[in-house]
């Protein structure tokens, strides 16, 4: 067997011992596929341990580790943005490929360390920073290569699916369920990540960009959390057959020429949103449940396919992480056609070469397209309804369901309607006038609705 393979792992916690067990567990699967030894020469950690295995070097120095002669692949799994960036940064400088599992950092900064990486002839692999387990960058980035995709859709946190997942099936409320997400090792240092849907933007970022040939965009994702929602929505939703997931949207939107002269009406570009949102209770994604995440993707000529799996954990990631260290392994050691060494095929980081980006227009919130499910209080006043429905009426909203349930205790109704997708800054004028009607008692409760996924 040629010469090992060394890597150096930056980060001990879930992921980065995640990963020393897997390798423990499965060596001789991992030689035999590879073809080369593969061994932990060094590991970067604050805090030393004791349960490590004594040949492991342990340096308290990360940017040592980095660029350490004894390492040639670094896996960064510490987390964060500011010295996780600076030891990738110094690694690339220093030759070593990078494999890492930071959405955040990647979404922030991976138009910067992309290009810093293609001018240093490394790679910065990245299969561990979206949905955990599902190995979704490989098969944007291969798997569907020839295909011009439409649009994904996709429950990419683990924890958010978990929380509504336990909400809606055991009524749980929602500290509960997720104190029990971050023991598991599921959520984020910082759980608001999860639950305010910015973890979910960060790889929706990196989806998107996959998938459409973009430069990132975090900053231009619309980004809406789960914290504002109640039992009782997730009791109409399902009694209307449909059911509340926390989705991430990229959708690319032709421009058909019915624009409404603002720029909000059908204009071309790309939705990147995530939100919670009514699907039909039949839809796949409606049906994977618990920490289990989904990517569904719409391409030409291939049509829907879905990615399906654990989306969070130590297995889950760890199989991400070495999945990408196998790649790059094979990249080390591949040779030209005079058997010299070389770095190696190289799939592009976004999967389109980088002066092939493009410059299609991220659509604004105003112009986004989506059905709705509001919730109205009214008082129980004759002709409520009617103000309710000619409001939606004049703003072009078509009507696709209604619920009202008796008048409780206080004299006042909750109106359940669920509408056909339209331009979002229809549905916020027709709000601001229902929220104006003297018989209204509350503000709207509002939830997108979308038929896509
Ligand atoms: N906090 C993330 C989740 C971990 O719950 O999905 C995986 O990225």
């Amino acid at each position: 067997m040629s010469k090992s393979i060394k890597l150096a792992i930056l980060g001990l916690g879930t992921v980065g011992t995640g990963v020393i067990n897997l390798i423990n567990d499965n060596l001789d699967e991992l030689k035999r596929r590879s073809g080369r030894d593969i061994v932990i020469t060094e590991v970067g950690t604050r805090r030393q341990r004791d349960d490590i295995d004594a040949t492991i070097v342990q340096n308290s120095d990360l940017m040592a580790t980095a660029a350490s002669d004894n390492v040639d692949i670094v896996i960064e799994v510490i987390g964060g943005t500011t010295l996780a960036k600076d030891v990738i940064m110094h690694a690339i400088k220093h030759g070593k490929h990078v494999v890492t599992a930071n959405k955040a950092l990647l979404a922030e900064h991976g138009n910067e360390i992309f290009a810093f990486a293609e001018a240093h002839n490394v790679h910065v692999a990245y299969e561990a920073a979206v949905a955990g387990g599902i190995p979704i960058i490989k098969v944007m980035r291969e798997g569907l290569a020839a295909n011009k995709i439409e649009w994904l859709a996709g429950i990419i946190n683990g924890t958010g699916n978990f929380i509504m997942t336990e909400m809606r099936d055991k009524g749980r409320p929602f500290a509960d369920v997720l104190s029990e997400a971050q023991a598991l090792g599921y959520a984020e240092a910082d759980p608001t990540f999860d639950v305010e849907g910015i973890d979910a933007a960060h790889k929706l970022a990196l989806l998107a960009s996959i998938a459409f040939g973009i430069p990132l965009q975090f900053d231009k994702v619309y980004c809406e959390g789960i914290t504002g929602i109640t039992l009782q929505d997730v009791n109409y939703a399902e009694e209307l057959g449909y059911r509340i997931k926390h989705l991430g949207f990229a959708v690319r939107r032709k421009d058909n020429g019915s624009g409404d002269g603002q720029g909000n009406n059908d204009a071309a570009g790309i939705e990147l949103r995530v939100h919670p949102t009514l699907i039909p209770q039949n839809a796949l994604l409606a049906n994977v449940n618990g920490v289990k995440n989904a990517v569904l993707v719409n391409s030409h000529p291939l049509g829907q396919t879905l990615y399906c799996g654990d989306g969070a954990g130590a297995g889950a990631t760890a199989s991400a992480v070495m999945a990408d260290v196998m790649d790059l392994v094979r990249v080390l050691g591949s040779k030209d056609s005079n058997n010299e060494s070389t770095n190696g095929h190289h799939v592009p980081h976004l999967a389109f070469i980088p002066e092939q980006l493009s410059d299609t227009p991220i659509l604004r919130a105003e112009q986004m397209i989506t059905g709705y499910y509001l919730r109205v209080h009214a008082h129980d006043n004759p002709g409520v309804l009617a103000d309710i429905t000619r409001i939606l009426s004049e703003a072009g909203i078509n009507i696709d369901a209604i619920l009202q349930k008796p008048a409780h205790k206080l004299g006042q109704v909750p109106v359940i309607i669920l509408t056909l997708p339209v331009v979002e800054s229809q549905m916020n004028l027709a709000i601001e006038k229902i929220e104006k009607l003297d018989t209204i008692t509350d503000k709207v409760v509002r939830i997108r609705l979308d038929e896509l996924a």
